[in-house]
């Protein structure tokens, strides 16, 4: 098993990640910050989180971090423990490829994984869960936002913390290892729109398939008019009425 991880809470912070980026040089390897809240809370592409207090809104520090191509997959990794722990409380909840929660209809949690080499070598993930409520994510076309308090009375965030980073660390004891090589089968069985049509964009280029499921590298297994297709990025959603 991994060693302790070193726990910092903050009553207000811009972003969690930010926090630990920039205090990169002063910070150990496993380290932790959770804030009450976030004033400039950072979604994927460019977006913001709101952050007002009620939510899980968390990031680890990795130094050294895991290899390139296992980075990604640590969120994957992150979003379907999060799935798990929503599904044990009773919550119908599936993973959103490639890092997103959805419970009932809506999103409620997002991974933000970041790297980068300078000044050392890092990797911070951040995550957020919705809690208390369901702040609305700006910007966004995808599932409307959800809260756990709206299916079930949510978890204590350190609480919750606690559960993940635990898990986390018996399903990935050895960062040098794949984070999910033997989970593949099992996040396809709680895939969102496993089965259905959707649509995932990547920059200037849009693909249109049956979501199949996601293979060891974590990467989506779409089904086009043109045979499979294996995408290792993207934003998915539903196709739209045409
Ligand atoms: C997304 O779904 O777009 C990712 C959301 C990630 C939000 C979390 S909250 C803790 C950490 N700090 C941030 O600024 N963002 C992540």
């Amino acid at each position: 098993m991994p060693g302790t991880w070193r726990r910092i809470l903050l009553e207000s912070t811009g972003s969690t990640n930010d926090f630990l980026k920039e205090g990169l040089l002063g910070l150990s390897d496993r380290t932790v910050v959770r804030a009450v809240r976030q004033t400039s809370g950072k979604g994927r592409l460019g977006r913001t989180w709101e952050s007002p207090p009620g939510g899980l809104y968390a990031s680890i520090l990795l130094v050294p971090p895991p290899s390139p191509e296992h980075a990604s997959r640590v969120a994957l990794l992150i979003a379907d423990i999060i799935c798990g722990e929503l599904l044990r409380a009773g919550i119908g909840a599936c993973v959103k490829w490639p890092n997103d929660v959805i419970a009932g209809d809506g999103k409620i949690a997002g991974i933000l994984p970041e790297y980068g080499t300078f000044p050392v070598p890092w990797f911070v993930t951040g995550m957020g869960v919705n809690l208390a409520a369901a702040p609305s994510i700006p910007g966004r076309n995808g599932p409307p936002p959800a809260a756990w308090a709206r299916f079930a009375p949510p978890p204590d965030p350190d609480a919750l913390l606690d559960r993940l980073l635990l898990e986390l660390d018996e399903a990935w004891p050895d960062r040098t290892l794949d984070p999910i090589s033997d989970r593949a089968e099992g996040i396809t069985g709680r895939l969102w729109m496993s089965g259905r049509e959707v649509e995932v964009v990547r920059g200037e280029r849009l693909d249109t398939g049956i979501v199949k499921g996601i293979d060891a590298q974590g990467r989506l297994l779409l089904s086009t008019g043109s045979g499979m297709i294996y995408l290792d990025s993207g934003e998915l959603s539903p196709v739209r009425s045409r």
